[in-house]
């Protein structure tokens, strides 16, 4: 756990302003050109730290970490309307990219993704972590080589997620997901985990061992990796 560097903070919004001024200086000492978004409750403070102050995001890319299989930017349960609520629509970005899980041929769709990812290496990655330890929709069990694929929910996912999920749709069984090796391809990871529902996946990112039924624990092989949680240690 050399470089594990963990920050205990008072709540979600001292989380989220410490992530906002990494965000700023990183910005601003030019060092941030493509940031990595992630959606889910987690981020709601952060993308309000970063709407409400004057940082111009103009020349910065944009990647999603995920989006789900048959649902609609149009529908309020995919994570582009997430992003356009939340960030897209108050701040201005030169591109934005999210997987496209409407696509006809997925698998290409992906290949894509992975490909515009190769073309512009992440400099920061924010994540949030599933209840089960997953990383965007990498559930446990998925490789630590993954690139962007179709990936299958967990039952555990699925019951959490479904809560989120407006106008009696059904959640779907996949989704498209960053990979394991693409998120590891970020220059800085922040992973941000709030309240103790997130405690048997922190514990275990704690615990400093590489656990292949803990997708977390994948992150400990990043050098450069910010924790930052409001759960005891
Ligand atoms: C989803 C996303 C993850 C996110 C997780 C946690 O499953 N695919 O990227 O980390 O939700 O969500 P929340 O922040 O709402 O706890």
């Amino acid at each position: 756990m050399r470089n594990l560097n963990h920050v205990k903070v008072d709540n979600a919004e001292k989380g989220a302003e410490l992530t906002y001024n990494i965000i700023k200086e990183e910005l601003e000492s030019g060092r941030l050109h493509v940031l990595g978004l992630a959606t889910g409750s987690t981020m709601v403070p952060v993308y309000k730290e970063l709407t409400k102050s004057n940082l111009d995001f103009t020349n910065v890319v944009t990647f999603n970490l995920d989006e789900y299989v048959g649902v609609t930017a149009t529908s309020p349960n995919s994570y582009a309307y997430f992003m356009v609520e939340h960030l897209f629509s108050k701040k201005k970005f030169k591109e934005t990219h999210i997987p496209n899980g409407m696509a006809e041929n997925l698998d290409e769709e992906c290949a894509m993704y992975e490909m515009f990812l190769e073309k512009n290496p992440l400099d920061i990655q924010l994540l949030g972590v599933g209840e089960n330890g997953h990383i965007a929709f990498n559930e446990p069990g998925t490789s630590s080589d993954s690139v962007t694929h179709e990936a299958y929910l967990t039952e555990s996912t699925l019951g959490v997620n479904s809560q989120y999920f407006e106008n009696d749709d059904k959640i779907p069984e996949t989704a498209l997901t960053m990979g394991i090796s693409s998120i590891m391809g970020a220059k800085k990871l922040i992973l941000l985990a709030f309240g103790e529902k997130k405690r048997p996946a922190i514990n275990k990112l704690l615990e400093g061992n590489v656990l292949a039924d803990w997708p977390i624990t994948e992150l400990l092989k990043h050098d450069d990796l910010i924790v930052i949680t409001d759960l005891e240690i």
